[in-house]
């Protein structure tokens, strides 16, 4: 493969760095001081600094090593928030990269919306609310959505469906900041979302899955679960995404990368969520793969090179059905937790992770969607299959964790 060399990543991730490898490129990566011997493990450099978020300490970081943005032929990151400044430093640099003004119309909540609406496409409709101290709640109609305008993980958002609520969930937010906050207008139907590539504005992979419970609803001890729709098990929507999709890409100017795009449907009408240039979290890109042969994070990898995608014609999809799911315990500190080996031999289980230990404080569910005490990866032979292990996996392990009360 065509090298191109040398590549500076914002971050680090050994899955999208082993693409970066694998598509030849020579990989420095801007990383703080925890991740550095990680990074150099998986024979890649390493530049410390402070925070990578920061263009200052990435450029700090360059200097302090005698380097500068021209010195790579492509600046990239993998993480979600880190791809503004990776772009922009390519910029600086006159280095390859994504774009700034095209990532941030796929990583800013305010400026995506704005965009597709002005494109005429189905979204909420959005207002920035600059301060909450100066804010007039009689000037919105109920019900809104109030969101931080780089929210991740369904954190601090959440949904105000009258006067009440609304002064509550004001006093709340100011807690955390008092501006500037997004309110949308809330869109009502199920939460599905799609995982693909685009490249040179064409789609060539669309994978339309379907959430258990919407993302919200984990502020109320709902699950993170999602499986794999094929397109006859839901026809229309899958249509419709498609449509969506490709008409946002035009709209954002979203070329070439991989996306995770998230869409509401009352079964009628397909309503935009937000898109972002970026692999899926949780374990959307394994079940993907499982389902595709596509390794999203090698597609991630030769988009951002500018090296041609590794799929050729329309993806074919397994006989079997996949889905994921984060696992869940019960509050409390952890006396017991089921060993993998005890996790992997439940129905359809693929692939598991599980992150808690004994003596841990089980984390709070509650506060955002990307927390969780392990993840697991499942299989069955249809949808109904599927469903009914993911269901039954969550339910065994957060009854098989043993807790005593935090304190006690
Ligand atoms: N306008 C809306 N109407 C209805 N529900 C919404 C709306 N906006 C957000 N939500 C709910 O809140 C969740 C989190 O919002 P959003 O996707 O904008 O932020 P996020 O925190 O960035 O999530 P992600 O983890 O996908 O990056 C959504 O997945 C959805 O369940
Ligand atoms: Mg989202």
């Amino acid at each position: 493969m065509e090298k191109l060399n040398p590549v500076l990543h914002i971050g680090w991730d050994p899955r999208p760095i082993g693409a970066l490898h694998r598509a030849g490129a020579e990989v420095t990566c801007v990383v703080p001081a925890k991740d550095a011997p990680g990074v150099r493990a998986a024979g890649a450099a390493a530049i410390v600094v402070p925070d990578p978020g920061s263009v200052e300490d990435i450029l700090g970081g360059l200097a302090r090593n005698s380097l500068a943005p021209s010195d790579f032929a492509a600046v990239c990151s993998a993480n979600e928030f880190y791809l503004v400044q990776a772009a922009a430093v390519a910029e600086v640099g006159g280095a390859l990269g994504a774009g700034s003004t095209r990532t941030l119309a796929m990583r800013d909540k305010f400026v995506q919306k704005d965009l597709l609406r002005r494109a005429g496409l189905r979204t909420a409709g959005h207002t920035l609310v600059e301060s909450l101290e100066r804010f007039d709640p009689d000037t919105l109609a109920l019900p809104q959505v109030i969101k931080p305008l780089h929210g991740a993980g369904a954190m601090h958002t959440v949904v105000v469906r009258d006067p009440e609520e609304l002064r509550d969930a004001v006093a709340a937010a100011r807690q955390v900041a008092d501006g500037p906050w997004l309110f949308e207008d809330y869109v009502p139907g199920q939460e599905f979302f799609v995982d693909g590539v685009v490249r040179d504005g064409c789609v060539l992979a669309f994978s339309l899955s379907r959430y258990f419970q919407n993302m919200i609803e984990c502020h109320g001890g709902g699950v993170v679960a999602y499986q794999t729709l094929t397109e006859s098990e839901a026809p229309e929507l899958y249509a419709e995404s498609r449509t969506l999709a490709e008409s946002a890409f035009k709209a954002l100017d979203f070329q070439d990368g991989v996306f995770h795009l998230e869409v509401f449907w009352d079964g009628q009408e397909a309503v935009f969520g937000e898109c972002a240039a970026r692999v899926g979290g949780g374990r959307a890109d394994r079940v993907f793969e499982l389902t595709f042969g596509i390794n999203l994070h090698d597609e991630w990898a030769l988009a951002a090179l500018d090296l041609p995608s590794g799929i050729q014609g329309e993806p074919v999809r397994s006989a079997e059905c996949f889905g994921g799911l984060n696992l869940q315990c019960p509050q409390g500190v952890v006396v017991s937790v089921p060993t993998l080996e005890q996790t992997l031999a439940r129905p359809g289980v693929v692939e598991a992770d599980i992150y808690l230990v004994p003596g841990a404080v089980a984390p709070d569910f509650n506060s955002a969607s990307h927390i969780r005490s392990g993840q697991a990866v499942l299989t069955g032979a249809d949808l109904r299959q599927v469903a009914e292990r993911v269901t039954g996996l969550g339910t065994w392990f957060h009854d098989s964790v043993e807790v005593a009360p935090a304190g006690g």
